[in-house]
């Protein structure tokens, strides 16, 4: 059990003011390793559909594989060239993730350790939410759906970061099947079981952001009925 959170609004908003997609980090400070796992642990407690965790989080820290991903990330040179810590967000492709799969039985079984007949049950609906409810008929929406989750883990992990003065800065400027073909040779990431979803940078920020923060106005994203 945890304690009811109690986090004063005004910090929690001057988290969100402060947070901005970090263009180049000092690539003299250093996040430590507390912090950075701080901020994973916040992409493992994440939600996600059906509670799957379709996603897998892999922190190239490695300045020669960091170098291998310039050429086919043009979003990212700068920020892997400058920042602490950079992560690839990697979300399951339909191997794992399609209802019937060795992942999702091991998931019910061996992680939320339900019983045989609850199992049953629960592939039997997965199944109708799969094909009927979501029409994910293809490996490609299968991926897209499990990205959709490995994107909540993003914010969550950007905004634990900025809520502790940490700077992030998500990428997608990168040719993803240039990439996962990077990913299977050179890192060790199964392409079959796992594409790239996002890279996201973590660190402190060089300078303050080049221009102030924009946003639509307020009333014109929401609606109240
Ligand atoms: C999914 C996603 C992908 C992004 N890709 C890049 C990128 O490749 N390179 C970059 O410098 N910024 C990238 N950004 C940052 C956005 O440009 C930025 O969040 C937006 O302009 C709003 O600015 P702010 O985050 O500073 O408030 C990305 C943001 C998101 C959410």
């Amino acid at each position: 059990m945890s304690n009811i959170p109690n986090i004063a609004k005004e910090d929690i908003i001057n988290a969100f003011k402060y947070r901005h997609a970090t263009k180049e980090f000092d690539a003299t400070k250093k996040v430590s390793e507390e912090d950075m796992n701080f901020i994973l642990q916040t992409a493992n407690l994440s939600p996600s559909s059906f509670g799957f965790e379709p996603w897998h989080f892999v922190v190239v820290q490695d300045q020669e594989l960091r170098e291998l991903l310039k050429p086919v990330a043009w979003g990212a040179p700068l920020k892997l060239d400058t920042a602490s810590h950079f992560v690839l967000g990697l979300s399951m492709k339909a191997p794992m993730t399609k209802w019937d799969t060795d992942y999702i039985m091991s998931m019910m079984k061996d992680v939320k350790q339900l019983p045989e007949d609850v199992i049953e049950m629960y592939s039997k609906f997965y199944r109708e939410f799969q094909e009927r409810d979501f029409n994910l008929d293809t490996d490609k929406k299968l991926f897209d759906w499990a990205s959709k989750q490995t994107y909540i883990a993003l914010g969550n992990m950007m905004t634990s970061a900025a809520l502790t003065g940490i700077d992030s800065c998500p990428i997608e400027g990168f040719h993803q099947e240039k990439v996962e073909a990077l990913l299977k040779e050179k890192f060790g990431v199964d392409t079959d079981k796992y594409g790239l979803s996002y890279m996201v940078a973590f660190g402190y920020r060089k300078a303050a952001p080049e221009y102030p923060k924009s946003r639509r106005n307020f009333e014109d994203i929401v609606t109240w009925k």
